[in-house]
């Protein structure tokens, strides 16, 4: 009964107030102490805004990373050592891997640090500093120019300051659109290339629960890995060599074992990706009842026939794991976003936010007169805009999700260069078939092309349809129903596409030289032409018109964004999120998922115990670890005899915010973020206080397993541990 008020108080919070909301925000490191300093040290904060955002001294983004192209990371040693998520470090994990040194099966352990893996192509990405641009980005910019002219002044400005920004040094330098193109900023970079793999452990511990305990709260998911950053001699970001030495930080973080109580503040630092809290009931229309059913659907065949087959061969579950993660993880996410919208009344907000707007609007004339068109057109656009944004989506989800398709325009890429293909191109080229092949089942890929053939024909729309769907014509005569057909027609593309196959591809590359006859094998297959047909579609009848629309979308988003701040001059606004660093604050807190349940804010090894079962693959329980818990070893990093694995907090946080740290009151490290709970999936475009939590692994266990389980005590002695 309670909850019920506080949740009411929120919501008309969230429509009328001049505050701050409860918990909700990803905000500006920079601008902390404009906004937000007072409200974090109520909540229980007890450092200042520079002690996370600095450029005069040392604070706390200069331990905080980019990890690789879309995770965050942190430093925990005075020699670069960086915790991360487990599935952020997958790829890596996974390419040490061979049947040999299975890491991913047994996990991997650097004793030494010359035993830690470099890898080719990570990077990590330090915030050197930012700067607001928006007056010079926007110079000479008017209301009445046109999207494109405007785009192309504001791209010029770009292109000077980030020239003038990258002048003298080695930095790399971004600008970002916030709120919408209303605000600019440039971020300077750090940007390291020698990353080492340090540890990980079994994807049993690392991956436990998999995809069925994934988006789930409570977790039990030891979700961490650890990998260093080498340095040149002069602690400067160099390419790898063996002359490398572990970088020297100027910031790392203090590790805590004094652990989490409920309500304890929480501070996460990092990276989120992308969130639509301000889009209109229009495009949250859109989204929960055009967009998300279809991709929901698209993915659910996948995972069916993907799942089938893994179950049933243990050398497709190693092919197809990764795929099989990715696919699963958004599919999951989707569902839990629309139940989440649905329960919110999601569109019946927006619409009374826009209501309230509308109102605000016509107090005045001169602003009836300007910005009467705003909500209508919003109304008409989306409503012209829908079906090519459907199509696009089955583009994407459907046939881009086709393997044999993926692979085809990588040799599409290759004809495109004609004769000035090199042997580089070729290498590249090779390089991808191989991975390509090493995880490639040819059956699933025929039941997956049939499936999303088929839903692509029956869903994305009669005007996207590709040439080559023509073949259904004469068998619509013959009474043959479209299964059959494209049965049929599945099986004569993989029969005739010949590159399909790792041997005949290899001869192939072998003889490629462009204008020959193995151009035209290629362009002779129906995998080519089912790709070329395809494109055209996309480029010709989608891609136009989504840009189309996104580009009055965009001005439109613009406007509103800016009115929405203008009507209400009190409350303060934080920008989506658009993968720079941002900080979200909260407190450690549990939740009701549902009516007389109500979730603990934290889970123990004992829940790992309870659900070992070495018949499901996700949840078998390493022996060592079950001899651990029986001898209830866990040292100082135990609290009451328990083993705490993983918690809850209100922090707001998105994809690309696993691995940030989270971070206590005194600033020091708590935990590792990585993920959320089903019932909070909506955050991305409709936070509520009630329902959304982020999931951190419990620090203390991530040490556990590093010094009892793993007995790699030297990086725990490397570490600064507040007892
Ligand atoms: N849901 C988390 C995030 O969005 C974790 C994904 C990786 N884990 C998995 N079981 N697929 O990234
Ligand atoms: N699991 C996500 C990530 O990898 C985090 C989230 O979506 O909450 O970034």
């Amino acid at each position: 009964m309670i909850k019920r008020t506080l949740f009411l108080t929120a919501v008309l919070t969230l429509l009328f107030a001049p505050v701050l909301q409860a918990h909700e925000g990803m905000w500006i490191p920079m601008l902390l102490k404009k906004y937000n300093i007072a409200d974090m040290q109520k909540k229980g904060f007890k450092l200042t805004a520079e002690d996370i955002y600095s450029i005069n001294k040392a604070s706390m983004k200069d331990a905080v990373m980019i990890f690789g192209g879309g995770c965050t990371g942190e430093l925990i040693s005075d020699r670069g050592l960086i915790i991360t998520n487990h599935h952020c470090g997958y790829s890596s994990i996974q390419s040490h891997s061979s049947l040999e040194h299975d890491y991913l099966t047994h996990g991997f352990w650097a004793m030494s640090d010359k035993e830690e893996l470099p890898n080719d192509g990570l990077t990590v990405t330090f915030l050197v500093r930012m700067e607001d641009v928006t007056a010079q980005v926007l110079k000479g910019v008017t209301d009445d120019m046109s999207e494109d002219a405007r785009n192309r002044l504001i791209e010029e400005h770009i292109k000077k300051l980030k020239e003038k920004a990258g002048e003298g040094n080695n930095f790399q330098i971004k600008i970002k659109p916030f709120f919408y193109g209303n605000q600019y900023f440039l971020f300077v970079e750090n940007v390291f290339k020698d990353i080492r793999l340090v540890g990980a452990p079994p994807s049993a511990i690392g991956k436990f629960g998999g995809d069925t305990d994934n988006w789930m709260w409570p977790r039990h998911t030891g979700d961490f890995s650890l990998f260093r950053i080498y340095a040149d001699k002069n602690n400067q970001p160099a390419e790898y060599s063996e002359d490398n030495v572990p970088y020297k930080p100027i910031k790392y973080f203090p590790v805590s074992l004094k652990g989490v109580k409920k309500g304890d503040f929480t501070l996460v630092l990092g990276y989120p990706g992308r969130t639509e809290e301000y889009l209109t009931s229009y495009a949250v229309n859109m989204i929960q009842n055009k967009i998300n059913p279809e991709r929901i659907k698209v993915r659910q065949s996948i995972i069916d026939i993907m799942s089938a087959d893994m179950e049933k061969d243990p050398a497709i579950r190693i092919k197809y794991a990764s795929k099989y993660a990715r696919v699963s993880n958004y599919w999951k996410k989707w569902i839990g976003e629309n139940n989440g919208l649905k329960r919110l009344n999601a569109v019946a907000k927006k619409q009374e936010t826009e209501k309230q707007l509308t109102d605000w609007i016509n107090e005045k004339p001169d602003r009836t007169a300007k910005y009467g068109h705003l909500l209508p057109e919003y109304k008409r656009i989306y409503k012209a805009y829908t079906p090519y944004k459907l199509a696009e989506e089955y583009f994407y989800e459907a046939v881009w999700s086709m393997e044999s398709v993926k692979f085809t325009s990588k040799l599409a890429g290759l004809l495109r260069k004609g004769d000035k293909f090199t042997d580089k191109d070729i290498e590249s080229i090779k390089k991808y078939a191989k991975k390509f092949f090493k995880n490639y089942n040819r059956e699933t890929d025929i039941k997956i092309f049939k499936s999303l053939v088929k839903l692509y024909y029956e869903n994305a729309g009669k005007d996207f349809q590709p040439e080559i769907f023509n073949f259904l014509e004469p068998f619509s005569h013959f009474d043959i129903d479209d299964e059959t057909a494209f049965n049929l027609f599945a099986d004569v593309y993989f029969a005739k596409t010949f590159y399909l196959n790792e041997e005949k591809f290899n001869d192939f590359i072998e003889k490629y030289s462009y204008g020959s006859e193995t151009e035209q094998k290629i362009k002779d297959t129906p995998g080519y032409n089912f790709f070329y047909d395809f494109v055209n579609v996309y480029y010709t009848k989608i891609l136009v018109n989504t840009d189309k629309y996104t580009n009055r979308i965009n001005r439109l988003n613009r406007l509103y964004m800016k009115l929405l701040m203008q009507a209400d001059t009190n409350k303060v606004f934080y920008p989506d999120a658009n993968f720079t660093l941002r900080v979200a604050y909260g407190n450690v807190d549990t939740y009701e998922p549902k009516d007389g349940v109500e979730y603990e804010y934290f889970t123990t090894l004992k829940g790992v115990i309870e659900k070992d079962n070495p018949k499901i693959y996700d949840y078998k329980v390493p022996a060592r670890l079950k001899e651990l818990y029986e001898k209830k070893d866990y040292g100082r990093y135990g609290e009451n005899g328990k083993m705490h694995v993983c918690f809850i907090a209100s922090n707001h946080t998105t994809g690309g915010n696993s691995g940030s740290p989270v971070i206590n009151a005194n600033g020091e490290l708590i935990g590792v973020n990585f993920d959320r709970n089903w019932e909070g999936t909506m955050s991305d475009i409709m936070y509520d206080p009630d329902m959304c939590r982020n999931i951190s692994l419990d620090i203390r266990y991530a040490l556990f397993l590093i010094d009892k389980f793993a007995g790699d005590s030297r990086l725990v002695d490397e570490m600064t541990i507040v007892e």
